[in-house]
């Protein structure tokens, strides 16, 4: 059987040197397990070794793109986990009220699914009006996917049934228009809403948040990576300002000097200091 190309760690380390220089920061700071298992996968996939691989990443910017998409893990869906949903509506929302201006920042939002759930809360709640949200990935495709807001049909069975289980007051259907294989998000959730590309490696602060949400993005970091980037979250967040992490993410307790917890489940976390 034909053995299927790896990279080693050392390998890896030099190919990031090499984006680095090329391309600017990409994956410094990744966790090299995962990324290690994500380029493997695409020298195998392109039948490349790593010398070959790195021949193409200097001499091909349109590959760099494609390689960045498959590294990136993009997967998502609408009101993923359902239970955070539930506890978002309760605990959360309630207490957006209080601010004039509600700003919203979706790190990692790949193609969207997340920011139009929270959108369909916020417009549940009676504050999409007076509510902005921005959501931002490090990969440009997903991002133009995400401004569509068209997803496939098919999957907005498992995203029904998700928006289902938070005890919503209305079916998911009364916020697209299917058509063909197709699901439209409606346009009133689309017009306080931003996309753009921001890299949580290399970009700084660029808002004052009320609420951040950045949900199965730090799994793919280590953890100095992981504490800078919660450190920038601190940063862009209002006093009180609240922070959603996924369901296999957590602050550290250094961290939990000035943030409050408000489910420990959930991973949700308020700015107290
Ligand atoms: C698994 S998806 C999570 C999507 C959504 N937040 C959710 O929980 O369903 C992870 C996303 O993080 C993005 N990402 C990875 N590294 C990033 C970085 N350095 N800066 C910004 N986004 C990044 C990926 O492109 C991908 O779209």
């Amino acid at each position: 059987m034909e053995k299927l190309p790896e990279i080693t760690y050392e390998e890896l380390d030099r190919l990031n040197t090499l984006i680095d220089n090329i391309y600017g920061s990409h994956f410094t700071g990744y966790s090299p397990a995962s990324l290690k298992r994500r380029v493997s996968r695409i020298m195998q996939l392109h039948k490349l070794s790593v010398f070959e691989l790195r021949d193409r990443l200097t001499n091909n910017p349109v590959f760099f793109q494609q390689f960045l998409k498959d590294v990136t893990v993009n997967v998502t869906e609408m009101f993923r986990d359902p239970a955070f949903y539930k506890t978002l509506k309760e605990e959360v929302i309630p207490y957006m009220e209080s601010f004039p201006k509600i700003k919203v920042w979706h790190a990692g939002c790949s193609t969207g699914e997340e920011l139009y759930s929270f959108a369909i809360l916020f417009k549940e709640a009676n504050l999409y009006h007076r509510s902005f949200f921005y959501g931002t990935d490090i990969n440009a495709d997903v991002l133009e996917q995400a401004k569509d807001g068209i997803y496939e049909l098919q999957k907005m069975k498992i995203n029904a049934e998700n928006y289902t289980q938070t005890g919503a007051p209305n079916t998911l259907s009364d916020y697209y228009t299917a058509k063909y294989e197709a699901a439209s998000i409606h346009h009133a959730l689309k017009e306080n809403v931003f996309f753009s590309t921001h890299n949580l490696v290399t970009d700084g602060v660029f808002n004052e948040f009320q609420l951040i949400s950045c949900r199965n993005v730090l799994i793919y970091f280590n953890l100095e990576l992981q504490l800078k980037v919660i450190d920038l979250f601190y940063q862009s967040l209002a006093n009180f300002g609240f922070l959603c992490l996924g369901a296999k993410e957590t602050l550290r307790n250094e961290d939990l000097k000035r943030f409050k917890i408000v489910d420990k489940k959930n991973r949700i976390y308020q700015k107290i200091a």
